[in-house]
């Protein structure tokens, strides 16, 4: 059998392709060629592929091998080739049943000694073989368990080269090889799925509560302004926890990318929304994503069906803010290369939290603020309107006092559990009401779309307030539609059929409660 072939796949964002992989033997003087747009990495796998094979003790023929990746135009990077190449050559040769290495996916990289070595990006890329109608797929035995998350495929898990091949009906000197483990790459702020605190820790605020509340109800976007010590963190980190759990796909698409960014899930598929805080030191490439072999997701991606916490928005660079506008407005993030472009998805909730000046005391009553104005005025005008607007609930959050603590003690707020019980609930009466519409929660709706063909302007006496406040130019007309929004979340989370006066009003206070 001179030709041989199989299948590997090749990621750009989060999507994979089939990629066919060919190899030719002739009779003519040893070489072994690779073409199909490689890139330098995939030059490197032939001498990889060839040393491997003969230190895993099933040598490549000593004659002319050239192996074809495509389609060629096809982007293709990293090393998660070197198996399906291994494979396809020492079938090309008759050392191995060329019908059943057909048959299978293979992805992993080899090293000098011949074993199969975990490559990041393994749970996308076997959904993909998935996807174009392959059922079984050939990994490295430390990416077994993170393949086997996508339902309905046979994993086989190889140490080594020589296992793959034994498997593939070759027959060779029988040697054992220990697996090469997953990197320990355990990250102190992978906070995915694991509970921080009970929103119930949370003495007293009920405002900042109820906000949290309406925005995990609704999907709002959040700002918190408040002196430090408020507890703006301390809130911001419980809004994942009274989040609806994730469907088997949102879960999946959650694992995918935290595989592609090197921190596959450990124990199974977590149905949590994941949590990510990048820190104000963070570059817009962090932000977004990039690299140059893999292309891994940045901390607006990873966010996806959860949340992405910004802690003292201001001292971001403007620049690393702004690049949270395109994800904003379509939910995805783009990453450009020269000769392609990866895109991965970023629908997160955004929670913005802010010191109101450099020095944090403005607007306490207790110690004096000592910025200068224009300093104070330059600090949040960091955060940029554009920005700023997209955030439907924007709260200033005070510190909490003794007597407001003693009142706490004797009312326990709302526990995590509760919190997200009445979550539930509240986004399923709007999922109902949005049916045969594309949105499902309620800071999707266009403002335009709510008032007008949605029929859902509440009407007459309801935005009495609301509406004094357009004519005042208090709100702006945006600024009207967000208060509408917020409204129907109030009224979704308290079982109301449409806003009332009180719901209105509450939500104009979310949105406009932004001074002490
Ligand atoms: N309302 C509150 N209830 C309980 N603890 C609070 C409250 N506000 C602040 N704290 C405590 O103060 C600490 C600092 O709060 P933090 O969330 O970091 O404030 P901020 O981010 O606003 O500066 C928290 O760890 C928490 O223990
Ligand atoms: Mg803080």
């Amino acid at each position: 059998m001179p030709v041989a072939r199989t299948r590997s796949v090749a990621l750009l964002g989060l999507a994979g392709s089939i990629v066919e992989v060919e190899a030719d033997l002739s009779a003519q003087l040893p070489a072994f060629i690779i073409i199909g747009l490689p890139d330098a990495a995939l030059g490197e796998a032939r001498d990889r592929v060839r040393a491997a094979a003969v230190n895993a003790g099933c040598p490549l023929p000593q004659r002319r091998l050239t192996v074809n990746l495509s389609p060629a135009a096809l982007p293709k990077h990293g090393s998660g080739f070197d198996l399906a190449i291994a494979v396809a050559c020492l079938a090309a040769a008759g050392e191995i049943s060329s019908e059943s290495v057909e048959r299978v996916v293979h992805l992993g990289e080899l090293g000098l000694d011949g074993r199969l070595r975990p490559i990041d990006g393994i749970l996308p890329a076997v959904l993909a073989a998935v996807r174009a109608g392959y059922d079984t797929v050939m990994v490295p035995a430390a990416n077994a368990d993170e393949a086997r998350l996508v339902p309905g495929v046979a994993v086989l898990g190889v140490a080594s080269l020589l296992d793959a091949a034994v498997h593939h009906g070759g027959v060779f000197d029988s040697r054992v090889f220990e697996p090469v483990p997953a990197p320990d790459r355990a990250d102190p702020d992978d906070r995915l799925g694991e509970p921080v605190g009970d929103l119930a820790d949370v003495a007293g605020n009920d405002s900042a509560v109820e906000a949290l509340l309406a925005a995990a109800a609704g999907g709002h976007h959040v700002f918190l302004l408040g002196p430090p010590g408020a507890g703006k963190t301390m809130l911001a980190s419980r809004l994942p926890g009274i989040l609806p759990d994730l469907d088997a796909e949102e879960a999946l698409e959650v694992a995918s990318l935290r595989s592609l960014a090197g921190r596959p899930p450990r124990s199974g598929l977590s149905r949590r929304p994941p949590f990510e805080a990048p820190h104000h030191t963070a570059t817009a490439a962090a932000m977004v994503g990039g690299g140059s072999r893999l292309i891994r997701p940045g901390a607006a991606a990873r966010a996806s069906h959860g949340v992405l916490f910004l802690d003292e928005a201001p001292e971001f660079p403007s620049a690393v803010l702004d690049v949270l506008r395109q994800p904003l407005e379509s939910g995805t993030v783009a990453i450009h290369r020269a000769n392609a472009v990866a895109s991965f998805p970023a629908r997160f909730q955004l929670v913005l939290a802010a010191n109101p000046c450099p020095c944090g005391n403005h607007g306490s009553k207790a110690i004096d603020c000592t910025c200068p104005p224009a300093a104070r005025r330059r600090y949040l005008a960091r955060i940029s309107g554009p920005l700023l607007d997209r955030l439907d609930v924007q709260l200033w959050v005070p510190r909490i006092t003794a007597a407001g603590l003693r009142v706490a003690a004797e009312q326990p707020g709302v526990s995590t559990a509760v919190a997200r019980e009445r979550v539930i609930e509240a986004r399923a009466r709007a999922a109902r009401r949005l049916r045969g519409t594309p949105w499902r929660t309620n800071a999707q709706m266009p403002g335009p779309w709510l008032r007008g063909a949605g029929g859902l302007h509440p009407g007459g006496r309801a935005t009495a307030d609301l509406d004094r406040a357009l004519e005042l130019g208090g709100v702006t007309m945006r600024g009207y539609d967000r208060i509408l929004k917020v409204s129907w979340t109030l009224a979704d989370l308290e079982g109301a059929s449409a806003p009332g006066l009180e719901h209105v009003g509450r939500a104009l206070f979310l949105r406009k409660g932004l001074q002490p």
